[in-house]
């Protein structure tokens, strides 16, 4: 199941999976990224870096509300990129201005502080431009909530996942505790049931289904059955590229 498949003469494509917050799309996005040999971009990490600068540089006020215009001018310089280490199967690590924060990121101090940082028009306009900039080879796999609406309109191949939010909160607290971090199921509830209510109404960018995009219910399946549906979902979509080329 987890073998390299065979496309070295294929063309390569864009690949959008977007959805909910803890809807499995990262793991279905890193797997099939590997199994054919593509780039893997957990855009959502992004934001959360700059989430974390943010918290780091006292740019987030005691009620929550963040302090936009000192933020501002700081977007230019951040740098967000991603690195794997040797011996670490596929395991990506976010770097924030070269440093790796990939721990400090996934801790809820941070997940409750995103979906404000992630409206602000400005933060996803920096954040589209690096996203932009790392699909320009194609050959990626990009997750997150915008990027077959927005940062790849043009994906040859958009995915929409989703589950329900008592299954998503139970996946994360799960995935969290086994982290060991000690949690409450409820506070990641409703950390989650809040960040879809800003996902879903922002202004910019906001969590929508691309009309061209394949929906799938991720709520009830395996972890082979989810990624049996998507390689051969990619195989279809190689093949009908290749058709059309071939006119
Ligand atoms: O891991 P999880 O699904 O909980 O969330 P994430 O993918 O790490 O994204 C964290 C937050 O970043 C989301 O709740 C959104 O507010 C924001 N985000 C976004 O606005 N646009 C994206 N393309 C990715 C994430």
């Amino acid at each position: 199941m987890t073998d390299q498949l065979e496309i070295t003469d294929a063309p390569k494509i864009v690949i959008a999976v977007d959805g909910y917050s803890s809807s499995g799309k990262s793991t279905m996005a890193r797997e099939l990224a590997k199994r054919v040999g593509y780039i893997y971009v957990d855009s959502g990490a992004m934001y959360r870096a700059v989430t974390l600068y943010a918290l780091r540089n006292d740019m987030i006020n005691e009620d929550g509300s963040v302090k936009t215009e000192a933020l501002i001018p700081h977007l230019r310089r951040l740098e967000v990129s991603f690195e794997q280490l040797p011996g670490e199967d596929g395991v990506q690590h976010t770097l924030l201005n070269g440093e790796d924060v990939e721990n400090e990121i996934r801790e809820m101090k941070v997940s409750k502080h995103v979906s404000p940082i992630a409206v602000i028009p400005e933060v996803r306009e920096r954040m589209v431009q690096l996203q932009q900039q790392m699909g320009l080879q194609k050959g990626i796999v990009m997750d997150g909530r915008d990027i077959g609406t927005t940062v790849f309109p043009h994906a040859e191949l958009k995915v929409f996942v989703y589950a329900g939010l008592h299954e998503r909160a139970r996946r994360r607290w799960r995935e969290l505790s086994n982290k060991g971090m000690d949690i409450r199921f409820e506070e990641v509830y409703a950390n989650l049931e809040e960040r879809d209510r800003i996902d879903t109404t922002r202004e910019v960018s906001p969590l929508v289904k691309a009309e061209d995009a394949i929906e799938f219910d991720n709520g009830a399946v395996t972890h082979e059955e989810q990624m049996e549906w998507l390689i051969k979902l990619f195989q279809e979509t190689i093949e009908r590229i290749e058709n059309e080329s071939r006119g």
